[in-house]
């Protein structure tokens, strides 16, 4: 396989961007997004939401690009090589180390979570969930299908572990195919598909009317109000800013180490500026206006607003997996709604799957030379081993707790640690030269401020918040089932064995390539 470990490169313009939307573009914006922003102020949502968006989300997202950009031309498709770049010290690759760690852990729920969104849609498909009609009922069915609990649903995690198994599998062969003949594939054909169908589901909604005339309060308009109707007075509660910027850093994958990983495949005529700015926007137009009307509109119509509120307390799962299906089922032609929001859900997440697991392609192909054959069967093993204490403990809060420390605390540390590097220690005039290198669009430069001193500042003050209102009863285990800690601790080894994991790899790449000294 000769050339195979040439670095490769996105093969369009377009396809570079709809590869960079697939990524951003996930669950989180169809299920996650409208149940933070109804559970936090709704119309007041927004305000935080969007002032984190301009302020840490577009920056942020202008820096991984450059970041990436810069990383590729040198060689390096990870976060551990390019910080190397940006600082040039002995220990500059071992703060990049979290970009490694932090996708490929988040992978090992996500893979299994794609694999929920791709059953649904079978069961759909085949009505296997027809019947079941109570939200209790359809609680203990999900329950089942995660082996949960045992019921008359389901017996055990099998159906959801086939359905694992498949997600896997087809992440990795689209992996294996690289980055132009498999990623960039693959969004091309799934991103026009997923705005297709959100749309045609939008249009569905706002077209529901008033089903049940014995509850004139159960409409469209009360649906979308539910979102979008602010409370002004929540505004100075501390926890809606909280909650704003971590679904930023969640829907846009930034501090996450992805984003750079896939700009390192950029060519050097690729801008960076209009290339983010484009993301940017493609996510957001997937997450405000498909993903804020879809699911909980369909809620309120048939649940109403007390109910709604109840299945968004509940989180993102009760309203995708519970409340949704019942709602396929009083709807004509609900078998095919139902599979086509699942494969909705299954496009937006399988091309998230894909780009999560990239940055250990590239530290095994760029770091080690490796074929993209031996580099993804390392990568399906490590996956695959993985994965199953979050399958099999579920139950016992395992993948709650992978998800807290590195799915929502771990994206802003790394997050601060790559905006200072690239502010501060790499220098903002050569941080902006990179940005702004080929730009297809000006880029105002009030950013330039914004970058050096707003974004840092902010992604303190998120972290500073966070470490004192949630971060020591996490670390306490605050309220946790005294049986469950024993698996809490085992979740947490196993995300520090992760880190010195990587941490290791990261040294040998680098003395391999003679890159282990002082510099
Ligand atoms: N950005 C991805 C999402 O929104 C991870 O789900």
């Amino acid at each position: 396989m000769r050339g195979d470990n040439r670095r490769e490169t996105w093969g369009t313009k377009i396809g570079l961007i709809l590869a960079l939307a697939g990524n951003a573009i996930g669950i989180g914006n169809f299920l996650r997004f409208p149940v933070q922003a109804a559970q936090n102020g709704g119309g007041a949502f927004m305000i935080p939401y969007f002032v984190a968006l301009i302020l840490m989300g577009v920056p942020l997202m202008w820096v991984e690009c450059a970041i990436g950009r810069m990383g590729g031309r040198h060689g390096h498709g990870h976060t551990a090589g390019m910080f190397g770049l940006l600082w040039r010290h002995r220990y500059a690759k071992y703060l990049g180390i979290l970009g490694l760690v932090i996708p490929f852990t988040i992978a090992l729920y996500y893979i299994y979570i794609t694999g929920w969104t791709l059953a649904y849609g079978y069961f759909s498909l085949t009505g296997n969930y027809f019947g079941v009609t109570s939200r209790e009922a359809m609680g203990a069915y999900l329950r089942g299908f995660q082996g949960v609990e045992s019921n008359q649903y389901f017996s055990g995690a099998g159906a959801a572990y086939v359905f694992f198994l498949i997600t896997l599998a087809l992440s990795m062969y689209i992996i294996y195919h690289g980055v132009r003949g498999g990623i960039e594939t693959l969004a091309k054909v799934a991103m026009p598909v997923l705005f297709l169908i959100g749309i045609a589901l939008m249009i569905r909604v706002l077209t529901l009317g008033t089903p049940d005339l014995n509850y004139p309060d159960r409409n469209v308009l009360n649906g979308l109000g539910f979102v979008w109707n602010p409370q002004p007075e929540r505004l100075t509660d501390a926890s809606i800013w909280l909650a704003a910027a971590g679904q930023i850093f969640f829907t846009l994958s930034i501090g996450a180490g992805c984003i750079p990983t896939y700009a390192s495949y950029m060519r050097e005529e690729d801008d960076v500026a209009l290339t983010g700015l484009s993301t940017v926007s493609l996510n957001e137009l997937a997450e405000v206006v498909l993903g804020g009307t879809i699911a909980i509109t369909a809620a309120v119509v048939f649940f109403g607003l007390a109910e709604t509120q109840a299945i968004a307390k509940g989180g993102a799962f009760n309203l995708g997996f519970q409340a949704l299906p019942l709602i396929f089922q009083q709807i004509p032609l609900g078998h095919l709604f139902g599979a086509l929001w699942f494969l909705l859900l299954f496009l937006a997440a399988v091309t998230s799957v894909v780009a999560l697991t990239q940055p250990v392609m590239a530290l095994l192909q760029d770091g080690f030379g490796w074929s993209r054959w031996k580099a993804t069967c390392v990568l399906l093993g490590g996956v695959f081993i993985m994965s199953q204490p979050v399958i099999f403990l579920l139950k016992h809060g395992f993948l709650d707790e992978l998800d807290f420390w590195v799915g929502s605390f771990g994206l802003v540390l790394f997050a601060l640690i790559e905006a200072i590097l690239f502010a501060w220690v790499f220098g903002m005039e050569h941080g902006w030269a990179e940005i702004t290198k080929g730009a297809a669009i000006p880029v105002p430069r009030l950013f330039y401020y914004v970058i050096k001193y707003v974004t840092p500042l902010f992604l303190l003050f998120i972290l500073v918040a966070w470490a004192i209102q949630d971060v020591p009863s996490k670390i306490f285990m605050v309220g946790v089932n005294p049986e469950d800690v024993p698996y809490l601790w085992g979740a947490r080894l196993m995300m520090i064995a992760i880190l010195v994991g990587f941490g290791l790899l990261v040294s040998a790449a680098a003395s391999r390539k003679g890159e282990g000294g002082t510099r």
